[in-house]
Order: structure tokens, then C-alpha cells, then sequence
């Protein structure tokens, strides 16, 4: 348990996908927990949920029922935010809206104890923008889980401008005593893992655009050359291709259109066209009764040529976000393993494959396109060069 807020509840605002499964983890980590949605038919959807997710695991003897009961007591539905006037711990996960999130911690912030942590589980919203609604912006900070949070161990503690250290240490202690893997990262937009990670999805549509390999071949190269769980379309369509190119979007919108996060067309139209992936039935893949998946192109030299543009460009993301300090060295390969299973860290990876290797794919890539989107990042220069 953790020593920084004791026995005083943690409060939960937005019982939504995030919200819900939040409760649950720090329900099971042993925390009393306070959970309000404005809407309240949501809010009683989200316990029956939970409750039904946590039955079917007892049902399934993965759970005992004497486990699955304490940690069910633990959550308790609120009627309005002036029940958490005893939570030493905020986490708010309603909908991603800047003046939603605003107005709540302008409300928050007279509702807690003054020690007490606010937090935002944001994606692409600013932590510092949120933070400024608040007089003391010191004790905001974000902590930024994956769907599903209850299941995936990697969680973001972002620091805005104001964030004090001492909230961005008890945050990380708390989330650390709930059997996450936290990491420390900048408040920039898409924090760590959706912006590192932006080369896996955007460099496969651009193969694909450019009519090197179909999206088949492409997944196939990734998994079976590359060693990745997934292939990107296959993954776009799980986590659905209208999220996907809303964050892809908001990235390259909020680094003042860096032509590097530039969003595809393709992208574009499967959100227009309503080809939002698995749960729409249709995205890259057709995912309806009977319908035949695409043969890939098992060519080994094409495979090899596919998976090394991607890599580099993944390998180039993670060391510009390295030399910006987004944040530090060991903590960018523990995100990218753990938040998203890569099969290696990437700063790791590259220096296997050789750094000047993969320098010099980069640089052949921006001659030949003559695209700022190929440029390497300076530290990779820099040690290239002295590697
Ligand atoms: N879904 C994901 O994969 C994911 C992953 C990481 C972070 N996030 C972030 O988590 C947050 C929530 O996302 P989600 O997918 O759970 O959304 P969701 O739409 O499933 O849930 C949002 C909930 O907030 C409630 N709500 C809206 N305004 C409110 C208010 N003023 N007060 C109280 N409740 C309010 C809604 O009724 C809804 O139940 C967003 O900021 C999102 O960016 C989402």
C-alpha cells in the first residue's frame, strides 16, 4: 500500500473504456476507490462491466471468489465529484476534450486535500494546457495507461511545465504499487510510445501507397522478418483506424506539422469510408463471416528491404526522442517493449544492426525522396559517426 495516500480513497472521474478499467486495477491493487461518471446510465453500465468481467474470470478458475469479492467491495459509484473530498489521488479519463478536462480540475481542485495529486490519463491533450485551469498546477500531473489499462504494464507519468517533482515521484510511486511499469516522459505531444511508434503504422501505409508490397505482405514481413507480435494493418484494424489516424493526426498537428507524423491519405479515407477495423467489420482486412484474407508475397528479399525502411524509421524516432530528453535512454526501451511488445528496445536494436547501417539507409531514403519525413536524427549522427 502505498505510504503517500494512505488509506484515503482514489477518486475516478469518467467510467468510460479508461475509466472502468482503472477502477478495477487499483480495486485489485487493495485501493478504496471513488468512481463518478456524469452520465449516470454509464456509470452503472461500467459496475455491471466490472462485475461481469471479474465473474467469468472466477467461472473460469482464474480468480478466487473470495479475491474477486473483496476487490468488487472496494468500488463505490458516487452521485458527484464533492465525494472526493478524502481522495489523495485524482485520475480523470472523461472524454478528450480540453475544456471538459478544464472546468473538472477548476472543480477538483477545490474538492481534494491540498497535498492531493491530480492526474489526467490524456493522450493527446497538453498536461501543462489541463494543469493551467488549476491556482496550483504544481500537483497536476499526467499518468497515461493503455487500453486495457487492468492488462497492459507500461503507464506514462508525464510532466507538465509545472508538475512538481515531488508529484511526479509520489504519482510514479503509487502506479509502481499497483504492479505497473511506469516511465517518466515529457509533456510533448504523444508523449512517448504514440510517438515513437507513429513510423510503424505511417512508413507501411507509404509502402503500401507506393505500390511496393500490399498490406498482407507487409504484415507478414513484420511478424515473420521482423519478429513483431502484429503487422501494422492488423493492428490498426484492432485498435481501430478512426483512433489511429486521430492520433496520427493530432501529433503531426500539434509538432507544427513536422512532415515526419504527416497522416496518410489512405488512413484518411478508411475513417471516411467508416473502415474503422474490427469493430466496424471492415479495414484494411474484411473481417465478415467467411470473407478470405489476402495471400501475402513470402519473398524474402523484398521482406528484408520492407522491414529495414520501417525499422530505421522507428529506430531514428526513438533517438530523437532520446536527444530531446522526451526521456531517458533505458526508460524509452522499457516503453516500447512493454507499452506496445516490440521484440527488442529500439535504441538497442539500432546498435546491433550497426548505427552507421542504419544512417545510411536514412540518408539514402532522404536523397532519394528528398523528404524532410527521412531526415536522421542529430544524435544518430553524432554517434554513428563515433561508433
Ligand atoms: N481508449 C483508449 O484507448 C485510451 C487510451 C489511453 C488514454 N485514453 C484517454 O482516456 C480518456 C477517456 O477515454 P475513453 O476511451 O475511456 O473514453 P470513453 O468515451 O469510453 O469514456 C469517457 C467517459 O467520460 C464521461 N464524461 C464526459 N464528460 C464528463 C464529465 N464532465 N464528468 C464526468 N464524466 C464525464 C462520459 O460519460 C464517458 O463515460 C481520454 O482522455 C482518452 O484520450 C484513451
Amino acid at each position: 500500500m502505498s505510504m503517500i495516500i494512505g488509506d484515503n480513497p482514489v477518486g475516478i472521474i469518467g467510467a468510460g473504456t479508461m475509466g472502468s478499467d482503472i477502477a478495477r486495477l487499483a480495486a485489485f491493487a487493495g485501493r478504496q476507490v471513488l468512481l463518478y461518471d456524469s452520465n449516470n446510465q454509464t456509470l452503472q453500465r461500467s459496475l455491471t462491466r466490472i462485475n461481469d468481467a471479474v465473474k467469468l474470470q472466477v467461472d473460469k478458475g482464474k480468480l478466487s471468489r473470495t479475491k474477486a469479492d473483496e476487490a468488487l467491495q472496494n468500488i463505490t459509484a458516487v452521485p458527484s465529484i464533492s465525494d472526493f473530498k478524502e481522495c489523495m489521488l485524482v485520475i480523470e479519463a472523461v472524454i478528450e476534450d480540453l475544456s471538459v478536462k478544464q472546468e473538472l480540475f477548476r472543480k477538483l481542485e477545490c474538492v481534494i486535500p491540498s497535498e492531493g495529486i491530480l492526474a489526467t490519463n490524456t493522450s493527446s491533450i497538453s498536461v501543462t494546457a489541463i494543469a493551467s485551469a488549476c491556482k496550483n498546477a504544481s500537483r497536476v500531473a499526467g499518468i497515461h495507461f493503455f487500453n486495457p489499462a487492468h492488462i497492459m504494464p507500461l503507464v506514462e507519468i508525464v510532466q507538465g511545465m509545472a508538475t512538481s517533482i515531488g508529484t511526479l515521484q509520489d504519482a510514479r510511486k503509487i502506479i509502481d504499487s499497483w504492479g505497473k511499469t511506469t516511465i517518466l516522459a515529457k509533456d510533448t505531444p504523444g508523449f512517448v510510445v504514440n510517438r515513437v511508434a507513429r513510423p510503424f503504422y505511417g512508413e507501411a501505409i507509404r509502402i503500401f501507397e507506393e505500390g511496393i508490397a500490399d498490406f498482407a505482405t507487409i504484415d507478414w514481413t513484420m511478424k515473420e522478418i521482423g519478429g513483431f507480435k502484429m503487422g501494422p494493418f492488423e493492428l490498426m484494424d484492432l485498435i481501430g483506424n478512426d483512433v489511429n489516424f486521430k492520433v496520427t493526426e493530432t501529433v503531426w498537428k500539434q509538432l507544427f506539422y513536422d512532415p515526419r507524423y504527416k497522416p496518410s491519405i489512405t488512413q484518411k479515407r478508411l475513417f471516411d469510408a467508416g473502415f474503422w477495423g474490427r469493430k466496424t467489420g471492415k479495414g484494411y482486412y474484411d473481417y465478415s463471416d467467411g470473407a478470405i484474407h489476402p495471400a501475402p508475397r513470402k519473398e524474402k528479399g523484398l521482406g528484408e528491404q520492407i522491414f529495414f525502411r520501417i525499422l530505421v524509421m522507428l529506430i531514428n524516432e526513438a533517438f530523437d526522442a532520446w536527444y530531446y530528453q522526451i526521456a531517458a535512454r533505458d526508460e524509452l526501451e522499457i516503453a516500447m517493449t512493454k507499452g506496445v511488445n516490440y521484440p527488442k528496445g529500439l535504441i538497442g536494436w539500432g546498435e546491433e544492426i550497426g548505427l552507421l547501417k542504419v544512417l545510411e539507409k536514412l540518408e539514402e531514403l532522404q536523397n532519394l525522396y528528398g523528404e524532410d519525413r527521412y531526415r536522421p536524427s542529430l544524435l544518430l549522427k553524432r554517434l554513428a559517426k563515433s561508433q
